[in-house]
């Protein structure tokens, strides 16, 4: 009974210490911008957890010492959009139409993977950076978004051919991420 009980509890700490493992570089990791990824792997869209390469710097220029400061790479232009108060906005299935970064500025998207089934829905909330690369030729149906009634967001897509360098989770970034 003893030995039973101590063998249980060595596996728990085992088991704990494996789920500990999977995270850790998320929660312990200051250098690392992580953010979810929509890509186009298959033919299919699906999500990644991205960790932006190269990390953080820390900057020495006078006035904005000590801020943490990310290159978000080449990019091509950029554009603002506000989603329709009052109702949300089902923007249906699409791909991405560039390979792009979005800055969520306000409210939220549930976005969601039909040829995907063992992807679950995504919410993104704003303040939030997110990558959509599952475009054309890469998916074939894409995803499907619904932005919450007055949501805004900023889209820069990359210059043609570029893509960040990333250390890639599979799936959504875990919750706990911190997005600095
Ligand atoms: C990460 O944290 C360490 C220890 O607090 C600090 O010295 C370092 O400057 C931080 N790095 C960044 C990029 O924020
Ligand atoms: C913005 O850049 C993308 C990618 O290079 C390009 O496809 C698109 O036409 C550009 N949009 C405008 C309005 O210039
Ligand atoms: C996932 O999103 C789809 C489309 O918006 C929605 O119909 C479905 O109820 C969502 N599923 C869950 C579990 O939230």
């Amino acid at each position: 009974m003893k030995l039973v009980t101590a063998l249980f509890f060595a596996l728990s700490i085992v088991a704990e210490a494996k789920a500990q493992d999977l995270y850790q570089p998320v929660r312990v990791d200051n250098t690392t911008l992580w953010v979810n990824s929509i890509v186009g792997k298959n033919g299919v869209s699906t999500v990644e957890c991205w960790g932006i390469q190269p990390p953080f710097v820390v900057s020495s220029q006078a006035r904005t010492v000590g801020n943490k400061i990310l290159q978000l790479g080449q990019l091509s232009n950029a554009s603002y959009s506000v989603f329709p108060d009052g109702h949300p906005t089902d923007a249906g299935l699409h791909n991405a139409p560039n390979a792009q970064w979005v800055v969520l500025l306000s409210g939220s998207g549930n976005i969601n993977f039909p040829d995907s089934p063992s992807t679950p829905n995504l919410t993104v909330k704003a303040p939030e950076l997110l990558i959509a690369v599952d475009t054309p030729g890469t998916s074939r149906i894409g995803h499907r978004s619904v932005w919450e009634a007055g949501t805004s967001v900023i889209q820069m897509p990359l210059a043609p051919g570029f893509v960040p360098g990333h250390k890639t989770i599979n799936g959504a970034c875990p919750p706990v991420a911190p997005n600095h």
